[in-house]
């Protein structure tokens, strides 16, 4: 028995597109996996930790090769019950929207929390930098208001790139991921075609997830 962790980072809910397509997709997977636990975390929802002040000194007190001093491990402590929850699973499903060119703050939020040194990536002169989750797969889905794939696309794209950079960074490399564009601009038509597109395709991935 496995567990995929799905991680919606919109907070639209029922009108988010990202979460649409994402439901399909787990939708197939749990039919094709009953024995799997599918474990839900909207991070709009999810009460995260704040991330500054005493936290992000414990960060620094774990670069510097130190133990941490008790006023900085209550704060610390809540920081590792989210990287254990994330760790907890073998596979995982994110639902991404593009907001300004980038991520939802949210979701930026949670990779403060899960980036840290000795939990999810490890530092070695020699070897430099190297990610600690193996063998996990990665869906994404990511959702944009524009349409990426016009001849003159806007010149900015900031979230596949760096949602990719930084989950091959703690080691997920192994990735797959569908894009639903645009969900705002163009025809309706245009708009319904993309996400139905999207929708079959996110399912025909799940089939073999
Ligand atoms: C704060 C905010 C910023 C946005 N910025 C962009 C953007 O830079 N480029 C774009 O194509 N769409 C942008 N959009 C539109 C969303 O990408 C689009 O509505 C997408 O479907 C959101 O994902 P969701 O439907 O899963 O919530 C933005 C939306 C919001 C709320």
């Amino acid at each position: 028995m496995g567990k995929l962790l799905y991680v919606q980072a919109s907070p639209r809910q029922k009108h988010s597109r990202s979460i649409q397509v994402a439901d399909a997709f787990v939708d197939v997977y749990a039919r094709a996996h009953v024995d799997d636990e599918v474990e839900t975390l909207n991070l709009f929802e999810a009460g995260l930790p704040s991330f500054d002040g005493l936290a992000v000194q414990a960060k620094y007190t774990i670069l510097n090769g130190q133990m941490h001093p008790a006023a900085e491990l209550e704060a610390w402590r809540a920081v590792e019950k989210v990287i254990v929850q994330f760790k907890s699973a073998q596979k995982y499903v994110l639902a991404v929207p593009m907001w300004n060119f980038s991520i939802p703050y949210r979701l930026k939020h949670y990779i403060d929390l899960l980036v840290q040194p000795g939990y999810t990536f490890s530092y070695d002169p020699q070897t430099q930098y190297a990610g600690m989750l193996k063998d996990r797969r990665v869906f994404v889905v990511y959702a944009r208001g524009g349409d990426y794939t016009d001849p003159h696309p806007p010149p900015f794209e900031f979230q596949k790139s760096y949602l990719a950079a930084i989950l091959g960074f703690i080691g997920l490399t192994d990735t797959q991921s569908v894009t639903v564009e645009p969900t705002v601009i163009g025809n309706q038509a245009l708009r319904q075609e993309r996400l139905a597109a999207a929708i079959a395709e996110a399912r025909n991935i799940a089939k073999t997830f």
